[in-house]
This record gives structure tokens, sequence and C-alpha cells, in this order.
């Protein structure tokens, strides 16, 4: 130690333990990082902002369902991060890939090594005159793998997939779900550590989409890729751990599914809405909570010792007649009485929206 150093000042060690300690990046362990992602399109002068500041994390292994109202940024948000489109600020990261940083040689190589998808339509997924086992083998080929190797990983990931019996089929001659398992095949052909689906189901009826939705389960369990689905179906949430509902270009509430033990030891699963609190601090108030109290513009909000409680900014309808009544906040003449909260704040009013 540094003789002129008093006994109060750290020394480097405590310094770089301390450093240490600090906690790291937004999302540094999570395999998909999107942070304050904001995608802005341009159409005839208007401009339409599909993405506002979105965040999500999904961690390696994960099976994640995206749900959200047409026009919510779904497609825009698996657009960015297949690399297919670049935001127009944020950050996103796919495992070790800045993709807002990618040069387009780079791009390819992500799009063939890192990632697959499936899309809504059958037939962007499929090629319509090769047999099942020729279109899963087609991106083997293109990589360059033996012909051996290439059926032998095509039987497998059909057989995974529960659509073996149809190798020897054109996409012409299967359903819309035998097509789609297939079509989830093809996109792992390459065994990229991520899937990526916009809508897989969105042409099947319920029955179909359940297979569809289950296959992509199998391939998460047992292949370990993690899943990201966009879909309408209402049951997903049956189907996976974690659904996140998007609604305005945000992340507005997760849908977490939890099994529980109990006392006799049976399991059950429990299902949980919750909502999602951003980076920035904001939180969306579902629609009905905020008709049920006619909450806008200002509210009041109140830290309590294990919770925050949020009020309408208006006085409280008293007894009293002679009392005022009209909009006013608390004041230290007690005009108006002002029921519990303690503090009043005035939270960003992006929670309004
Ligand atoms: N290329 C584009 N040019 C202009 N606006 C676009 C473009 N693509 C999407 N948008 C707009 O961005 C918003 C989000 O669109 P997006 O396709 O991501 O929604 P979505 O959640 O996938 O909807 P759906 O459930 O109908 O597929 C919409 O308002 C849409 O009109
Ligand atoms: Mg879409």
């Amino acid at each position: 130690m540094n003789a002129m150093q008093t006994v109060d000042e750290p020394t480097l060690d405590t310094l770089e333990a301390r450093a240490r300690q600090r906690t790291g990046a937004f999302g540094e362990h999570a395999l998909i990082v999107c942070d304050s992602l904001v995608r802005i399109y341009q159409s005839e002068g208007v401009e339409v902002q599909a993405l506002q500041g979105l965040d999500l994390l999904v961690e390696d292994g994960e099976l994640v369902a995206i749900v959200g109202a047409s026009g919510s940024g779904k497609s825009t948000l698996l657009s960015v991060l297949s690399g297919l489109d670049v935001p127009t600020a944020g950050k996103v990261r796919v495992g070790p890939w800045d993709l807002m940083a990618m040069s387009s040689a780079q791009r390819v190589a992500y799009r063939r090594s890192m990632v697959g998808f499936v899309w809504q339509q059958t037939a962007r997924n499929v090629v319509p005159y090769l047999n099942a086992t020729e279109n899963v083998a087609f991106p083997l080929a293109l990589a360059g793998v033996r012909r051996k190797e290439r059926d032998r990983r095509a039987a497998e990931l059909l057989e995974v997939l529960g659509v073996g019996y149809c190798a020897d089929r054109r996409p012409g001659q299967m359903s819309g779900g035998e097509q789609q398992r297939v079509a989830i095949a093809v996109a792992l052909a390459n065994s990229p550590q991520v899937l990526f689906a916009d809508e897989p189901t969105g042409e099947l009826d319920s029955a179909t989409s359940h297979d569809v939705l289950e296959g992509l389960r199998t391939v998460n369990r047992e292949l370990g890729t993690t899943v990201v689905v966009v879909t309408h179906d209402p049951g997903v949430s049956e189907h996976v751990q974690r659904t996140v509902a998007i609604r305005d270009g945000r992340t507005s509430s997760e849908v977490v599914r939890r099994t529980h033990t109990r006392d006799d030891g049976t399991e059950h699963v429990v299902a949980e809405e919750l909502a999602v609190l951003d980076r920035a601090g904001r939180v969306q108030l579902p629609r009905e909570y905020r008709e049920a109290l006619n909450l806008v513009g200002r509210v009041r909000l109140a830290l309590e010792e294990s919770h925050v409680s949020l009020w309408p900014d208006r006085p409280v309808p008293t007894r009293d007649p002679d009392r005022p009544t009209g909009r006013h906040s608390a004041t230290p003449t007690g005009a108006v009485p002002v029921v519990p909260p303690p503090a009043a704040a005035r939270p960003d009013q992006e929670a309004d929206r």
C-alpha cells in the first residue's frame, strides 16, 4: 500500500472488486437483445413508427411467442431480427452478431449460419417441385454438405417434426400443417441457433396449428434451438413458457407459465400475465384499467413498502357539501382531501398512451 494512502481510500483491489460487482450491460447474458428499438417507415410522406423503443430479451434455449394486434410491429421486429431490415435506432444483438453494424457480406453469413425462418405463406418456405427430403437437403447442398449426410440430416429433421412419412411427397401432396412442419425442417437444415417464425399457423385451422406449434416445441426441447414465433393463435400460451404481447411497437405484457407442485405432489401449470416495465421506467396500463378509473393525463404514484400505487389526479368525492369541488391537487391548506398517496409524482406521459 502507498504510504500516502489513508485507511479510507480504496485500494486498487477493492476498486476492481467493485467494478466486477457492477451490473453489466442490458441483456449482457441474453442470446437476443433488443434495446430501445425504433423502426420508422416513410411512405408517401407519412411517417409510421412501427417500433417505438422496443425492449426484448430472449435467453438461449427459450421458446417465446409474440402476440399483438395487427399493425403492432410483430413482423417488423422479426424482419429486424432475421437480418432483412435495419432499424432506425436502438441496439439489436443476436449472439455475437450486432445487427446494427453488419456489412452486407456479414448479413448473408448471419442469415445462413445463425438463424432460420419460417413464414406464414407455405409457398415461401418450400420449393414446390422438390419433395420433402430434397427441400431439406437443398440448403445443405448449397453449404457443400455431402449427399449421404444431407439425406441423413433430412430424414432426422423430418422425423423430429413428425412428418417422416412425407419424405417422398412434394408440397402439393401434403396438407398445410405438414408443409409448415417440413418448412420448419428446412429452416433447421443448417443447424441455426435461433429459429424465427412469423405466423407459421396463419393459414391453418386450430387443430393443424396445434401440430405446428407442438413441432416448434419439440424442436426447442429436443434440438435446443431457441425459437421466437409470432402468432395470432389465441391458444399459443398453452404451448410456450413465455408469451410476449406487443402493443404500439413496444413490449407491453408477458404471460409466464410456471409449474407448481401441490401438497399432494401433483403438478399444475399456472399462467400469469405480467406488465413489462421498460428500461425508462414506463409501463402500459391496460385499457380496461384506464377506463374503469377514468385515468387520463396526470396520475398520482406512491411508493409503498412492497408495491407502487397509482391514483387518478382528481379530488376524492366528499360528503361535505361546503367543500369545493373541481380539479385540485392536494394543498397544504387542505382544500381537497386526498386519500392515501403520500407523494405525488408525474410519471412519464408514455404511461398514459
Ligand atoms: N414497408 C413498410 N412501409 C410502410 N409502413 C410499413 C411497412 N411495413 C410495415 N409498416 C407499418 O408498420 C406498422 C407495423 O407493421 P407490422 O407488419 O410489423 O405489423 P404486424 O404486427 O406484423 O401486423 P399483422 O398482425 O397484421 O401482421 C403498421 O402500421 C404497418 O402499416
Ligand atoms: Mg405481421
